[in-house]
């Protein structure tokens, strides 16, 4: 008998949805370690320190951490002066701890950043080390950028480019050669173009994705090539913009060169063998027309958005920044990102305190006090901001203290000053170290809380009015605001569909997915619309109308 043949009705296989991709629209709060907490006692924080908390961080709602470096460093400029890679400072703790902190980070569901220094490495680092007594022309000093100078008797330096910390960008050496570094003269530029440069920042990426890290912190991402064709080019003075502005002009003898996005590209196919996927986000001062250059689909993930972060506090400027933002990360198949602050500028409570345009570097040199911030409005303005940004598709990054609403600490004395630029500049620009004072944690006790002992930064006296113990659970502090905007935000994750509502004049009104957001930036109060349940208010709302300076969320009636 003829074998019977079954007929086959093919069964639609139901294609699985594709799984979120975390990053897209993750917060990822940026812990700078050294301020972060202390669980030893020596007045410095630690990987231990930040593991103890671990539980407030899950607990706010944050979804991934990026850690600042915490790699061995003499200190030269805050750990961005990286002397072995694949190593921690043991002032931070030990490979172990990290272990231990990734273990425990991946169990609370958060997922781990890590920064990467490949701009430049500390004067300590062996291969610096290894090239000063190698001689000239040696493969030692080509890991690095060494020249002759110029003049009879080389005694000019080879060109005329200027440190982003003050002062030249070259440092003569004892046997009359020059090194390059944008930084400080203790941070020497790499030789990107030389191959064991190249191979062994694979390599780190490999060490710690190997670890289990989720993704990389680029720093300096747009610096990495320089233009070495001989003669050496001068800026001419298009080198002064202040850290992260993007450079005058095109064509830059060393920011934001063409050829820096071959090394991204090689980055990213090592990144894809991993699952989970991990991610790349690039720390670049470029034009808004550049930067997504940096986020194409086959190189980096994301980019600190730089735009946003100094956009003056207007609906005009704020609607065009959010605008370009989102117009050119579509572009490249990405979503921006959002940043109000960083380790390296001053803190939002304070600049939204001030007149637009002030100054910032001028302000610090008088110690905060000309002028004098307006604290209620830096207060107000900066929860308004919070719900802004936390509304916005795509990716928002907290800088740690931002949820506690701390403000810059401008009056640290002189003698406590860290950040090179004050000592680069001759005592002129006080730097930033005004932003990265440790945390206050209880209302009171050595450090509040930050540690056992002291800390490093001195803390000031009123630092525990601030403290997560005096927030917590305090209805209408910064820290129960944001941890409710986090948790709302998770309702609305996933739908990136983004529209703009009608707005009054001053006030920003915008939908992603679900959640509507208004903003009333104008100096009156703004009528708003009936009938919408509201979510969340950064501050009162009193006869259905919008106050100056705050913001709410509502659910949309059509999402
Ligand atoms: C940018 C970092 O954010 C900053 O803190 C550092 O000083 C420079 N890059 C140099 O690494
Ligand atoms: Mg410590």
């Amino acid at each position: 008998m003829a074998p019977t043949t079954i007929p086959t009705i093919p069964i639609p296989i139901p294609t699985p949805a594709p799984a979120p991709i975390w990053w897209r629209e993750a917060v990822v709060y940026q812990v700078y370690v050294p301020s972060f907490a202390d669980s030893d006692g020596d007045g410095i924080g630690d990987l231990r320190g930040l593991t103890d908390r671990l539980d407030h961080l899950a607990g706010l709602g944050v979804d991934a951490l990026w850690l600042t470096p915490f790699y061995p460093s003499p200190w030269a400029d805050g750990g961005y002066d990286v002397s072995d890679y694949r190593d921690v400072d043991p002032r931070h703790g030990t490979l172990d701890d990290f272990r231990e902190l990734v273990t425990r980070a991946h169990a609370l569901d958060l997922k781990l950043i890590v920064d990467i220094v490949p701009n430049h490495c500390s004067d300590q680092h062996p291969w610096f080390v290894e090239a000063l007594a190698s001689p000239p022309g040696s493969r030692a000093r080509d890991r690095f950028i060494f020249r002759d100078g110029q003049g009879p008797d080389g005694s000019l330096p080879p060109a005329d480019w200027q440190s982003k910390f003050g002062g030249g960008a070259w440092t003569r050496v004892p046997d009359g050669q020059w090194y390059m570094h944008i930084f400080s003269a203790e941070q020497p530029d790499l030789n990107w173009e030389n191959a064991e440069v190249l191979a062994d920042f694979q390599d780190t990426l490999r060490f710690w994705l190997d670890l289990g890290v989720d993704g990389f912190r680029v720093d300096v991402a747009h610096g990495l090539r320089k233009d070495l064709a001989p003669p050496l080019r001068n800026t001419n003075g298009r080198d002064s913009a202040p850290l992260n502005s993007p450079p005058q002009g095109t064509d830059h003898p060393f920011w934001d060169r063409d050829e820096v996005h071959e090394i991204y590209r090689a980055w990213r196919k090592i990144i894809d063998t991993y699952d989970p996927p991990r991610i790349a986000v690039a720390e670049a001062g470029v034009s808004a027309a550049r930067l997504p250059l940096y986020t194409r689909p086959d190189e980096l993930h994301q980019a600190f958005n730089f735009f946003f972060l100094r956009c003056p506090w207007t609906a005009d400027d704020l609607r065009q920044v959010i605008n370009t933002s989102l117009t050119d990360a579509h572009l490249v198949g990405t979503l921006p990102t959002w940043v109000l602050s960083n380790h390296d500028v001053v803190r939002h409570r304070s600049r939204y305190g001030l007149p637009q345009g002030t100054d910032l570097t001028k302000w610090l040199a008088t110690d905060g006090t000309a002028p004098t911030p307006d604290d209620t409005q830096g207060r107000t303005r900066a929860r308004a901001a919070a719900l802004l940004t936390l509304a916005l598709p795509g990716s928002a990054y907290l800088y740690q203290g931002e949820e506690l609403g701390l403000p810059e600490v401008a009056d640290l004395p002189p003698h406590a000053l860290r950040d090179p630029m004050w000592e680069r500049t001759g005592h002129t620009l006080k730097g930033r170290d005004g932003c990265r004072v440790p945390l206050p944690w209880t209302r009171s006790g050595p450090s509040y809380g930050f540690g056992p002992s002291g800390s490093w930064l001195p803390q000031p006296d009123n630092w525990g009015d601030h403290a997560v113990q005096a927030q917590q659970g305090r209805p209408g502090s910064f820290l129960e605001l944001y941890r409710t905007a986090l948790t709302l935000r998770r309702r609305f994750r996933g739908d990136e569909t983004f529209a703009w509502l009608h707005s009054h004049d001053g006030g920003l009104a915008f939908r992603k997915g679900g959640l509507e957001c208004r903003v009333n930036l104008s100096a009156r109060p703004l009528p708003l619309p009936t009938a919408t349940p509201v979510l969340l208010a950064s501050g009162p709302l009193e006869d259905g109308t919008l106050a100056p300076d705050t913001a709410v969320w509502t659910a949309s009636a059509h999402p």
